[in-house]
């Protein structure tokens, strides 16, 4: 398998001008809001959904500075999103760095996470494209009903399986859809070629919040660089516990789950040990692997460029990563 920087390779260049863009500050006139700024955007993290903007854009001669825009748009708001939904969950670590809820209040951060996403919404209309800027207002609807129906699903029993697919659909899978979607229609794909991507992106993102959830269990929290077993903690209900729950359904330790006994954070590490020596991790990857292949089958019809190529390794590469 191609490491990451390997699969990059073709964008390399163009990675380069996105994290220029995103780490430009130049127009923020408040010292304090330009470091808050240079210290969310700038603070790592794998650069995958720009680089599948600018792989899907290798397609076709396009105008490069719109196309960094809107990398530079995609990546701004998925560091917005990730601001609040740190904040919400109360999680302290993020890409190896302490979360600005730990060193700000939370009017403070709720402010810093609009102004990201005013400044990706710029980004956005910084392409010219009505149709760029209408795509990215669906999405930002749709990872708030997300994270809201996260919020809100009950904690007294499994929600449907078909909740659990809705909600990383709209909190992650959206956004990759965006990515390439969008990208698509900047750079003049045909509608056929605009539904491939579109679908590579819909599989690619699904594929990804699965091991993101599994990750959640078995993952290295110094590797990741956030917090694991925090989506049992914040009562959220992911693959790996379906899976552990059909197998066994009269397990002590999801039983004491729905309980909180004897409480609530033995109970979640409880249910996160047996979780994790369960066949219900290999179950989940599984179903990560199909939607990374239907993934790669999305681009079939696409001419064999290095950034298919690319693409097709990204495919493998969202499986296989560990953080
Ligand atoms: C984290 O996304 C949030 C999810 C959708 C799971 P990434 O794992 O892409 O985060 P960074 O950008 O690399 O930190
Ligand atoms: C977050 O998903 C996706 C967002 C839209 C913010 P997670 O809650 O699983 O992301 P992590 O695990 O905190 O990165
Ligand atoms: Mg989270
Ligand atoms: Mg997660």
């Amino acid at each position: 398998m191609l490491n990451i920087r390997e699969i990059l390779a073709p964008i390399a260049g163009e990675l380069t001008k996105v994290e220029e863009r995103l780490r430009d500050t130049a127009d923020v006139q408040y010292a304090p809001l330009a470091e808050v700024v240079r210290y969310v955007v700038g603070s790592g993290g794998k650069r995958i959904r720009p680089a599948l903007v600018l792989l899907v854009a290798k397609f076709y001669p396009a105008d490069f500075e719109k196309v960094v825009y809107l990398a530079a748009a995609v990546e701004t708001l998925h560091s917005a999103t990730l601001v609040h939904d740190d904040m919400i969950d109360r999680s302290l670590l993020r890409r190896g760095h302490p979360t600005l809820n730990t060193f700000l209040s939370d009017g403070a951060t709720v402010l810093a996470g609009d102004y990201i996403f005013a400044r990706a919404a710029g980004f956005a209309a910084a392409t010219e494209s009505v149709r760029v800027v209408q795509l990215f207002a669906q999405v930002l609807q749709t990872i708030v009903d997300g994270e809201l129906r996260q919020l809100f699903h009950p904690t007294d029993g499994l929600p449907s399986r078909e909740d659990y697919y809705r909600r990383i659909y709209s909190k992650t899978a959206s956004l990759f859809t965006l990515a390439t979607e969008a990208a698509g229609e900047l750079i003049g794909a045909s509608t056929s070629e605009v539904a491939a991507f579109r679908e590579y992106g819909y599989r690619l993102g699904m594929a990804f919040q699965i091991v993101d959830d599994v990750l959640d269990f078995i993952g290295d929290e110094e590797e990741l660089g956030k917090p694991i077993g925090s989506d049992l903690r914040q009562g959220t209900v992911t693959l790996p516990v379906y899976y552990f729950a059909e197998r066994y359904p009269d397990h002590p330790a999801l039983q004491n789950y729905w309980d909180g006994k004897p409480d609530r954070e033995t109970a979640v590490q409880r249910l996160v040990h047996a979780v994790r020596e369960s066949a219900a991790i290999d179950e989940a990857l599984n179903e990560a692997r199909t939607f990374a292949a239907d993934a790669q089958a999305a681009l079939t019809s696409l001419p064999d460029i290095p950034a298919r190529r690319s693409l097709l390794a990204l495919a493998e590469y969202v499986v296989e990563r560990r953080r």
